[in-house]
């Protein structure tokens, strides 16, 4: 076999996985179907509202222990830390799959981007507090944390029976 062969041969290889790569991304649940956007939005709130749950189970001593509690404060600190723009891409709003999430949500940009951004500061108050062991700084970190959430809801997201 000449170079030239060898060479063309390689191309066409390539191509094809490529191809195989692409079809595969795009046939699949990938980032650019709303649904699935959708429902990861809702994995990355309830993984959120785990962390923030199991803090709060400790802080009762309601069974969670010391170290869920801090599983669970690193779970809300990474997930809080994602982009809005990829928990809240465009067109995911009510209608598409069972999103909860309001039109005007997109709307105030601004204000629900500025919503998002206040999770992750009050997590990580959340974290050193708990890291801190005093209990009554965990319970107060904990309610200006859930108060982040809350925020949010009450504006952007409707209400489900
Ligand atoms: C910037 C706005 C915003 C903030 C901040 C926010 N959420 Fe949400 N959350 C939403 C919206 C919108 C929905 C509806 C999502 C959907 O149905 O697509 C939602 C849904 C949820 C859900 C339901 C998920 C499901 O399975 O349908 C939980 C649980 C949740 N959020 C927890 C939290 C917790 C805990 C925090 C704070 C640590 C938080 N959220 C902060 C906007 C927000």
């Amino acid at each position: 076999m000449n170079n030239r062969v060898v060479n063309v041969l390689a191309a066409t290889s390539v191509a094809g996985l490529l191809f195989a790569l692409f079809g595969l991304s795009s046939g699949t649940a990938g980032a650019a179907d709303p649904a699935a956007q959708v429902k990861e939005r809702q994995q990355t709130m309830k993984a959120m509202g785990g962390g923030l749950g199991a803090v709060a189970k400790y802080v009762k001593g309601e069974g969670a222990t010391a170290e869920d509690a801090s599983k669970g404060v690193a779970a809300l600190v990474a997930a809080s830390g994602k982009d809005p723009k990829a928990v809240f891409p465009e067109g995911t709003e009510v209608g598409v799959g069972d999103s909860a999430a309001k039109p005007e949500l997109w709307k105030n940009w601004s204000k629900a981007q500025s919503d998002w951004g206040a999770v992750q500061p009050a997590a990580q108050k959340l974290q050193a507090a708990l890291q801190g062991g005093d209990r009554a700084q965990v319970a107060q970190a904990l309610a200006a944390t859930s108060k982040t959430c809350g925020g949010c809801h009450e504006d952007f997201r409707i209400k489900k029976n």
